[in-house]
């Protein structure tokens, strides 16, 4: 399946992109594996014609949004993230109406339509440093209450209205499955993505996007970590430290949407080029504005 891969990425002048909580096997062939952030960083730069996003939908649809004249096709176009839906219809046009100086910050895991809506987008590595550089006074934060309050603590200088979205892997893995893994392996490193809860972000020693958790478990002297994200981001880490241990709690976090992406998923998408995402012109235009900005102010 690799060798077909190889060869219709060739005929067709494809790229494949891969988030690291795609299955291992599927970051093994991609071009490009990375953070959300890094990934629409690499979707704007590709000068490929076809663009093959193994992520879930919102990722696929901030690639085309940035790339309208290239296919972006996507191996199992169901692969849905349920954060990137959950903002209450109406409610950024209360928010708006209620306060005059308001910007709305929007996490990438969101629809285009909430993008489209919004003042500038924000990744989980990029977060703090946008939302720190806006002008507004209040910053309305959606769709992830955690990353939003992860933001407020670091960010007391705004007001940071946070709306009630979560990402259920992230928000449903507890402190107590992470006591139970921590008094397994007394000695080990804890590293968090902030879109865990409160009492997860307490007991950690680094909070970071996966992107920057895979770079600290590099650059760290420690040899045994527990990592509070989704299993995916393994693969990396035992690339990069084959001496290091890497512990999840229990049950493992994991992302069934993440894992529809398959080698079989990619050959036929490649081959029949089917699964195109498509984002209509006027959602398309107001959605670039806010991914735009938050690819220059994060420079
Ligand atoms: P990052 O890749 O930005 O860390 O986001 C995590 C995530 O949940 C992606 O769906
Ligand atoms: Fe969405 Fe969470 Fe899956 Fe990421 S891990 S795609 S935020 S459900």
């Amino acid at each position: 399946m690799e060798e077909k891969i190889k060869q219709l990425k060739m005929l067709k002048n494809a790229v494949i992109l891969a988030h690291y909580y795609a299955p291992k096997e599927v970051q093994a062939v991609a071009d490009y594996v990375g953070d959300s952030f890094y990934l629409a960083k690499v979707a704007k730069q590709s000068c490929a014609d076809v663009i093959v996003f193994c992520g879930v939908y919102f990722m696929g649809e901030s690639a085309k949004i940035l790339n309208p004249q290239k296919k972006v096709l996507m191996p199992d176009i169901t692969a849905d993230c349920p954060m990137a839906h959950m903002v209450k219809p109406g409610l950024i046009e209360k928010i708006r109406a209620k306060y005059d100086d308001v910007a709305v910050a929007c996490y990438i895991n969101s629809t285009a339509r909430l993008k489209s809506q919004s003042d500038v987008c924000v990744t989980s590595s990029n977060a703090v440093k946008i939302v720190r550089s806006l002008p507004n006074k209040n910053i309305f934060f959606i769709p992830d209450r955690n990353l939003g309050r992860y933001v407020a603590e670091q960010v007391p200088e705004k007001n940071i209205i946070l709306n009630d979205g979560y990402c259920p892997i992230h928000n449903f893995l507890t402190a107590e499955q992470l006591r139970n893994e921590i008094a397994e392996h007394p000695n080990a490193v804890v590293l968090s993505h902030p879109e865990c809860e409160r009492e997860v972000l307490e007991l950690s020693d680094y909070i970071g996007s996966t992107a920057e958790i895979i770079d600290y478990a590099k650059l760290s002297p420690a040899s045994e970590f527990i990592v509070c994200t989704e299993e995916g981001v393994v693969f990396k880490l035992g690339e990069d430290n084959p001496d290091k241990s890497f512990y999840f709690p229990k049950p493992h976090p994991c992302c069934k949407d993440m894992k529809l992406n398959t080698l079989q998923g990619i050959i036929s998408v490649l081959e029949k080029e089917e699964n195109s995402v498509e984002v209509s012109e006027e959602i398309r235009l107001k959605a670039l504005k806010p991914l735009e900005r938050m690819l220059e102010l994060a420079k």
